[in-house]
């Protein structure tokens, strides 16, 4: 795969996607997030990857939508060309997890990318905002939404309607990212992260990044339901029997991973 504003490379089962825009911070505009989508599609028919690591720059995971690229759009050009549904989404459409490895500034449409993959890993230099309010918009690609459901409405209505960013420490503490790691570790961690969950039983993992995501689409009785049947479900998987048997052996297990 050859690409002009990412990068892509496989490491063992991992396939690991480097936001390359570095002149615009990372801006999202339409050509990177077209590669984007292409990348990210191509990684999760690869039967030989089980998980995907999605970076930046030390500087930028990404600033946002490309401001420049959008600025003069009406609302006939946003409303005819489904502007973010049609290409912004693609990550979250993945079987294969997807771990967001943020350093520098994650605002706008880069918080909301960000948000979009199944966790977040945040360098010490992380920042998270969303500051479409002071360039005259809205959060567009999810950001009031997710955003909520991670920090709770009062953090996110302050950031939403003031566009204050976050350091990682805060990002921390109200449940935006899963954990901080010194930058200059951030890669090595996110990746090793990424082999750990790529040497799953693959369809259980697919099992269990559906059911958490089912916590933010439904009841919690649905949920529960919806869990049980994947749990069960998992018991006619090959990968079952032989987990629990190399436990039971006190043996590590080989996992068919198909
Ligand atoms: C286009 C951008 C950009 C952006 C930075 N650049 N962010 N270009 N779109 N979102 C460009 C700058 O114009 C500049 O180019 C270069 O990147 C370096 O940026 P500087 O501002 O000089 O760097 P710095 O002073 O370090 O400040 C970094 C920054 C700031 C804090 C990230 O650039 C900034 O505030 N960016 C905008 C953040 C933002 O408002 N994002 C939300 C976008 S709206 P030149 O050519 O001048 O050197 C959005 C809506 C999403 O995301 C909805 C879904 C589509």
């Amino acid at each position: 795969m050859s690409f002009d504003m990412i990068l892509t490379e496989t490491r063992g089962a991992v396939g690991l996607i480097t936001l390359n825009r570095p002149k615009a911070m990372n801006a999202l505009c339409d050509q990177l997030y077209t590669e984007l989508g292409v990348a990210l599609h191509a990684f999760d028919d690869d039967p030989a990857i089980g998980c995907i690591v999605l970076t930046g720059s030390e500087k930028a995971f990404a600033a946002g939508a490309d401001i420049k690229e959008i600025q003069a759009k009406t609302f006939q050009d946003v409303y005819a060309e489904e502007f973010i549904t049609k290409k912004w989404e693609e990550v979250t459409k993945l079987r294969t997890p997807v771990i967001a490895a943020v350093a520098g500034y994650a605002l706008g449409g880069g918080c909301e990318l960000a948000m979009m993959c199944d966790f977040i890993l945040a360098a010490d230099t992380a920042k998270f905002g969303q500051p479409e309010i002071t360039i005259g918009t809205i959060p567009g690609a999810g950001g009031t939404q997710r955003l909520t459901r991670f920090v709770g409405k009062s953090k996110a209505m302050e950031m939403v309607l003031t566009g204050r960013m976050i350091d990682a420490v805060e990002a921390e503490r109200s449940g935006l990212v899963s954990r901080i790691v010194p930058a200059a570790e951030l890669l090595e961690d996110a990746l090793r992260t990424a082999e750990k969950i790529a040497a799953f039983s693959r369809p259980v993992v697919y099992m269990a990044k559906e059911a958490t995501n089912r916590a933010y689409e439904t009841t919690l009785a649905e949920g529960v339901r919806f869990e049980r049947r994947l749990f069960h479900a998992s018991f006619a998987l090959e990968d079952q029997k032989e987990g629990m048997a190399a436990f039971a052996e006190k043996r590590k297990p080989n996992f068919k991973n198909r």
